[in-house]
């Protein structure tokens, strides 16, 4: 072999490894996606979501191809009206007056904003913030005026954010208020803006052992799970948090759909139970419900005046 053929095949060489390499930056983003699709269709599968897609054939179809999210879904909701309603029967207000805190919420443009900024930071979420039934946390927060309140389940922060910002319009009505959110994952509450963390302690650690600790040090006036939403664990968060609630302690299940865990926990400690479902707008997924116990009659009216 000359010099100029040897030359030649290594140009070659060289030409095909240059192939190669653009491929592989074509292919990447393909595999990216393939891979958000093949997880896509385990969640369905795992959480059994047929009932649901069969109802909603095209707007499964834009889920699966076309939403970033993966789990914890998000979107708005059709029955903000009935949640308002809702909320003013369990608290004993007039229902324009929860109605106009979920307006609060849904109107507060600089709040989305600030939500929607940090969310453009990632393709795998959707850049707009969309509440859904979180919305009910908020007006919860805005009628009972709680000192503490402890979410199980950060995972990004949305709902600690609406928490936050309920708990921030109390303050600024001389009513203060913090929030302590528990979850395994380290970086859960990312979403967080940084202005509403000066009220916030993220717990880094399983439910299951923080709950009990938690409850030997604080008076819990609002509890929401939102974690592992197995019977076992979410009936094992309620009894762990049962000594820490006042009288007029309240408890909000994000799962009322998936267990009967906090009507069965109610009904043993003869609390009250509530059960509101909401419908989902633009979004296969036919919507999860909100479970409130609450220990007697509590009238939010007077701390409205
Ligand atoms: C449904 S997501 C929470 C959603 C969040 N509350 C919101 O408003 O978007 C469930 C979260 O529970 C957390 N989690 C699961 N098992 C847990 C456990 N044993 N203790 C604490 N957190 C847990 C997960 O890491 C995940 O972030």
């Amino acid at each position: 072999m000359n010099l100029v053929s040897a030359y030649l095949r290594v140009r070659e060489w060289l030409r095909s490894i240059e192939q190669i390499r653009a491929w592989v930056v074509f292919l990447r983003p393909v595999v990216a996606y393939a891979r958000v699709v093949s997880c896509k269709l385990a969640v369905i599968g795992k959480c059994k979501y047929w009932r649901h897609m069969w109802r909603r054939p095209l707007l499964s179809l834009a889920f699966i191809f076309m939403d970033p999210e993966v789990t914890n879904f998000t979107y708005a909701i059709g029955n903000l009206d009935e949640l308002g309603n809702f909320m003013a029967r369990i608290f004993r207000v007039e229902p324009e007056a929860a109605g106009a805190f979920i307006r609060e919420l849904e109107e507060d443009f600089d709040f989305r904003s600030e939500l929607n900024a940090l969310l453009r930071t990632r393709p795998d979420r959707k850049h707009i913030a969309l509440y859904g039934r979180r919305a009910g946390w908020y007006c919860a927060v805005r009628l009972l005026k709680p000192r503490v309140v402890i979410e199980t389940g950060v995972q990004d922060g949305l709902g600690s954010s609406v928490l936050l910002r309920a708990l921030e319009r109390n303050r600024a009505e001389g009513m203060d208020g913090k929030l302590i959110g528990i979850d395994i994952v380290l970086s859960s509450g990312w979403l967080i803006p940084a202005r509403l963390r000066d009220r916030f302690t993220l717990v880094v650690e399983d439910s299951k052992t923080a709950l009990p600790r938690l409850a030997d040090q604080e008076t819990v006036d609002l509890f929401i799970h939102d974690s592992d939403h197995s019977y076992e664990r979410e009936l094992g968060e309620y009894q762990a948090i049962r000594k820490a609630l006042p009288t007029d302690g309240v408890v909000i299940s994000d799962n009322a759909h998936g267990t009967d865990a906090l009507k069965r926990f109610s009904e043993a400690h003869s609390r009250g139970f509530y059960y509101w479902r909401e419908q989902p707008k633009d979004h296969f997924y036919l919507g999860g419900s909100i479970g409130v116990s609450t220990g007697g009659i509590i009238s939010c009216a007077e701390k409205l005046s």
